[in-house]
């Protein structure tokens, strides 16, 4: 085990996994480190799950409150949920048994802008922090903290948590620091404008700062990150991605974008806003920039092509293979990325200030442009809104990109009316799927449907056509109005799946 704890103070409080989690009580509020599967503990909370089960054997009541960054590790989100040690969760989370524990309410799920989180638990909505597990490559001499793949909120739960534990992972290389600006941002009203003028721009330090007197625990271990490798591009996916690319050259053509430069990009989570990374490349741009949340395996491709040279992110988000690539060139790579905290990555001044185009998944839009992210058939949450709203609303380009059809073609993503709204009609800007884009920006509703229907699937076409001069008609005697909707049959095609399985 390498010597990463190099604080003499901090080394006395070295002990195992499991004695550190016995710290931790039932009904604790816990802050864990984690974003998008990178730099969350996992021995703590294998720890905290093995210890809740054996205390439910014993019929005794154990679950706490976890609240991250973002999405986590199999043993954090996954493990816990398994153990249904988890009583509470914000703010987003993509792992298979956390989903479930959500869905049959056996976890209270807040779904929060990934920007807002850290202000509200400041501000006491979700009550006192007991306490905050933080992933972290080492310990200095003056017992700053190196932090490890992602900052996220990590900052924020030191200074908020009444009590600190701290997960050593040695299997994270050292050569990570100084890629990092931790920062805080001063409570209302005592704050300034942020000085991040370009995504490079740094404004803190490369370390985080624990008062050493609320750590009660070190743990020293090894783990890899574990995140999902990525679909490899099929059809779909390239053609989604080249109609963003049309869509962005049509706009440097109209002089709304700088020439093959454009504005810095945010790529979302997910198969289909990877591939749409992949499109940038495809098109043989240079040099481009990002100010955006996550840098998964895509991105990492295009900054080693030069397509993009310079990131700033909250989170190194890569698969197994994409991790190999990153720690054999990792001097290269720190040269054009910045690892900063989700209150700066997803800051809605920033991002309206720099002008950035925000490229997200979804699950489906309605033919007004009103987005769901979140729920399927309305009602079954997915993963969360993470940072798409933070993005979507505050972007100079908003858009949003989905193959038309799920589940074989049993699912149109274009419907009458969303399920369940993340993104309304004011935000969003351009929808892409593999048939084309929608450009909805200066249209009213109803030239917005004309632009929807057109990118839905071909055997979705006619239905949408047919529901939208139908409700173009009024009901009751009554005409259409501004938005053109037959309530009674606005999500029949979702009650329709409900009860057939098909959308046709
Ligand atoms: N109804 C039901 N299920 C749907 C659906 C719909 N309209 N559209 C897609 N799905 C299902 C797919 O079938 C697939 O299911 P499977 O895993 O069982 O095969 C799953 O959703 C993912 O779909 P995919 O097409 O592979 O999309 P993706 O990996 O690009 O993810 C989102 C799409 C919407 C789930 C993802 O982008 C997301 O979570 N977005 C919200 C958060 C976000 O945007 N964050 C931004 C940065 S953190």
């Amino acid at each position: 085990m390498q010597n990463r704890v190099k604080n003499a103070d901090f080394a006395a409080k070295i002990m195992d996994a499991d004695a550190a989690a016995a710290l931790v009580p039932n009904g604790a509020l816990v802050g864990f480190s984690g974003f998008v599967g990178a730099g969350a503990p996992i021995h703590l909370p294998l720890a905290i799950a093995k210890r809740a089960e054996a205390l439910h054997a014993q019929g005794k009541e154990y679950k706490i409150g976890a609240l991250t960054g973002a999405s986590t590790d199999p043993h954090l989100d996954g493990d816990l949920a398994k153990a249904n040690a988890v009583s509470f969760r914000s703010p987003f989370m993509t792992d298979r048994d956390m989903r479930g524990a959500i869905n049959t309410n056996e976890t209270e799920y807040m779904d929060v802008h990934l920007s807002s989180l850290a202000q509200q638990v400041e501000a006491g909505f979700f009550g006192e922090m007991d306490f905050a597990i933080i992933e972290i490559l080492g310990i200095k001499e003056d017992g700053s903290l190196i932090p490890s793949t992602s900052i996220g909120n990590n900052q924020n739960w030191l200074n908020y948590a009444k009590k600190v534990i701290l997960e050593v992972n040695c299997a994270q290389p050292e050569s990570l620091e100084g890629i990092h600006d931790v920062a805080c941002l001063p409570k209302v009203p005592f704050r300034e404008p942020i000085n991040i003028k370009r995504p490079s721009d740094r404004i803190g330090t490369p370390y985080m700062k624990v008062d050493p007197s609320k750590v009660v625990a070190v743990v020293v271990g090894e783990s890899k990150d574990r995140v999902n490798s990525f679909t490899p591009l099929d059809e779909v996916s390239i053609a989604i991605g080249d109609n963003v690319v049309k869509f962005l050259q049509k706009e440097e053509a109209e002089g709304r974008l700088p020439k093959g430069k454009l504005l810095p990009l945010q790529s979302g989570i997910g198969n289909v806003a990877n591939a749409v990374l992949a499109g940038l490349e495809r098109a043989g741009y240079k040099g481009l920039s990002c100010y955006t949340e996550v840098i998964q395996d895509g991105l990492l491709a295009l900054i080693k092509a030069g397509v993009v040279t310079e990131v700033s992110s909250a989170s190194l988000s890569l698969s197994p293979e994409a991790i190999e690539d990153f720690r054999e060139n990792i001097e290269f790579y720190k040269k054009h990325i910045v690892l900063r905290p989700q209150e700066f990555s997803n800051h809605p001044e920033v991002i309206r200030r720099l002008g950035i185009i925000g490229m997200n998944g979804m699950l489906e839009a309605d033919i007004y442009g009103n987005v769901n992210s979140t729920n399927t058939m309305g009602t079954q949450m997915m993963n969360g809104i993470g940072g798409s709203g933070d993005f979507a609303r505050n972007g100079y380009i908003s858009i949003f990109v989905t193959p038309s059809t799920a589940k074989g073609g049993d699912i149109s993503a274009i419907v009458p009316f969303v399920a369940h709204v993340n993104h309304t009609e004011h935000d969003t800007m351009v929808i892409a799927t593999e048939y084309g884009y929608a450009d909805l920006r200066g249209k009213s509703p109803r030239q917005r449907a004309a632009e929807m229907i057109k990118i839905a699937h071909p055997d979705y076409r006619p239905m949408l056509q047919a529901y939208f001069d139908e409700a173009c008609k009024g009901e009751n005697g009554k005409p259409a109005g501004h938005t053109p909707h037959i309530l009674s049959k606005a999500l029949s095609w979702h009650d329709k799946y409900n009860k057939t399985g098909s959308m046709k």
